[in-house]
């Protein structure tokens, strides 16, 4: 009986003993049982690595790459010819559909970045104008613009006006060309409503003469 208890009491603490001693040494952490889970194969981001040249685990997009939700816009240079190629062949891309929505979405976004130069109506007249803060705007009516021109401008800008690239998305182009389209319409007059706003044009004009005048009393007082 004695010697039985200290048998089991000798393996357990040498048991005991060889477990302690194997089971934590600091060269190694012991067992483990999911080593792929505790040091996963993957490339972590922000660490440097082996696999590539620079080390780099966050890799650089391929050149060439379009961000989603840009076009390429390779084709038209900032050129006079690049000008006159989107002016012919560039047309308005069919998932932009002429409703009131994008009408809407157009007239919003025309108001925020083109119209204190160009004006509400697209005559040239915007506030900036009228104030002689900026000069040589353009009634849309005196221009040849079809919306792949109007694209490309927005762009790239034309001599003083600047490019607005950075401000509206490709598809935001599309609908503020829409709009700036349906501005010359009205200007050039197709139909009554084209008319009426022709004429006032005309009275726009006259009032901006009047309007610098009064800049300058302004500026006197
Ligand atoms: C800072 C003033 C300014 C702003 C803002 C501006 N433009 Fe212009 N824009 C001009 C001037 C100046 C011209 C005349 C450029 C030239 O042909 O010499 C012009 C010309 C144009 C033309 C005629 C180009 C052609 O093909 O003859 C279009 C179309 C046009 N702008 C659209 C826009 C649109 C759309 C916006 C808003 C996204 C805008 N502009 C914002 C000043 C401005």
């Amino acid at each position: 009986m004695l010697r039985k208890n200290f048998f089991a009491a000798f393996t357990l603490i040498t048991g005991g003993l060889l477990v302690l001693s194997t089971s934590c040494s600091k060269q190694s952490p012991g067992w483990e049982y999911m080593p792929d889970m505790y040091r996963g194969p993957a490339i972590e981001a922000y660490q440097p690595n082996s696999w590539f040249a620079d080390s780099m685990g966050a890799r650089k997009p391929v050149e060439g790459t379009i961000a989603r939700g840009f076009m390429s816009y390779e084709y038209y240079p900032n050129t006079n010819e690049g000008y006159e190629l989107a002016k012919a062949n560039m047309t308005m891309p069919s998932n932009i559909k002429r409703d009131s929505i994008t009408l809407a979405e157009g007239a919003k976004l025309y108001g925020i970045f083109c119209g204190h130069c160009h004006g509400e109506k697209g005559d040239g007249n915007g506030i900036l104008m009228q104030r002689e803060k900026f000069l040589g705007i353009p009634s849309y009516a005196t221009r040849e613009i079809t919306p792949g021109s109007i694209f490309h401008v927005i762009t790239y800008g034309k001599n003083l006006m600047g490019s607005h690239a950075s401000q509206v998305t490709p598809e935001e182009r599309w609908e503020i060309a829409m709009h700036v389209m349906k501005l010359r319409q009205q200007l050039v007059g197709g139909g009554s409503e084209g008319t009426a706003a022709s004429q006032d044009t005309t009275a726009a004009a006259a009032d901006s003469t009047a309007a610098s005048s009064n800049t300058n009393d302004n500026t006197q007082s």
